[in-house]
């Protein structure tokens, strides 16, 4: 009898074989600028344009990537688990969805969506957003990417706390286990649900975890969900 009410954390480690880089690894977003000055609410205010700049060359990078293996093993589970199944992503990408998830949030928001400022309008938004680019709700020059900076509130915890605390099985895969609340995710998970990582090399938090399978993505993941759907 397999499991039946799952939850998968997924994190820029899933996306770097579709050729995302990872923000921690060697060669990593975060070596490459400060967070600091492009990824939370002050830099925004201080520097519009960097930010803008910043996130406009990751939204059209998302236009020439591909989901991999492991977000089409996942979109299959997603098919065929008759069970619960809850994809909580870190990502900002969109290849969870293009894969064919359904059962999916996404904890830091979604770099293909602005919002404004202004009247809060979100929308679908796939080319770049300029500082007077209008809102095409109240026409204020006030768009933002739709995406969750360092020191504001991650989306959507009160669903994914409830799928945490009802789960038998919760497996993180290619996340460093380095940013709260999704760092803190497998605790929540302990003791009612077996805790299972999938991850290039073990993460800072793997020791909390019943198992830490070490590999990439694209190996581990198919082979997991073979196993899960033969259950
Ligand atoms: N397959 C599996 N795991 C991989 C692969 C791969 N091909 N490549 C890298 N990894 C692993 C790394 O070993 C690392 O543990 O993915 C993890 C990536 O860690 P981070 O770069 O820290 O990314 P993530 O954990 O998603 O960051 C969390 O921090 O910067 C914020 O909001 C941002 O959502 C992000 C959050
Ligand atoms: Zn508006």
């Amino acid at each position: 009898m397999g499991p039946k009410r799952v939850v998968i954390l997924t994190g820029a480690g899933i996306s770097q074989e579709s050729g995302l880089h990872t923000f921690r690894d060697t060669g990593g977003v975060w070596s490459q600028v400060r967070l600091e000055d492009v990824a939370t609410p002050e830099a925004f205010v201080r520097d519009p344009a960097r930010v803008q700049a910043f996130y406009n060359a990751r939204r059209a990078q998302l236009l020439s990537v591909m989901p991999n293996a492991a977000h089409t093993a996942l979109a299959r589970l997603d098919a065929e688990f008759d069970g619960e199944l809850l994809v909580v992503t870190q990502n900002v990408d969109d290849l969870h969805e293009r894969a064919g998830s359904r059962r999916l949030l996404h904890m830091h928001g979604e770099l293909g969506r602005a919002r404004c400022t202004d009247c809060a309008a979100t929308r679908e938004w796939n080319s770049a957003i300029e500082p007077d680019t209008p809102c095409p709700s109240c026409r204020q020059p006030r768009l933002r990417p739709d995406v969750v900076w360092f020191g504001e509130m991650p989306l959507h915890m009160e669903a994914i706390e409830r799928a945490l605390m009802a789960c038998d099985l919760f497996v993180s895969i290619g996340t460093s286990g380095t940013v709260y609340p999704a760092a803190g995710f497998v605790q929540m998970a302990s003791g009612h649900a077996r805790t299972v990582e999938l991850n290039l090399e073990p993460s800072d938090g793997w020791t909390q975890f019943d198992d830490s399978l070490a590999g990439p993505a694209t190996k581990l993941v198919p082979a997991f969900v073979d196993e899960l759907l033969a259950r």
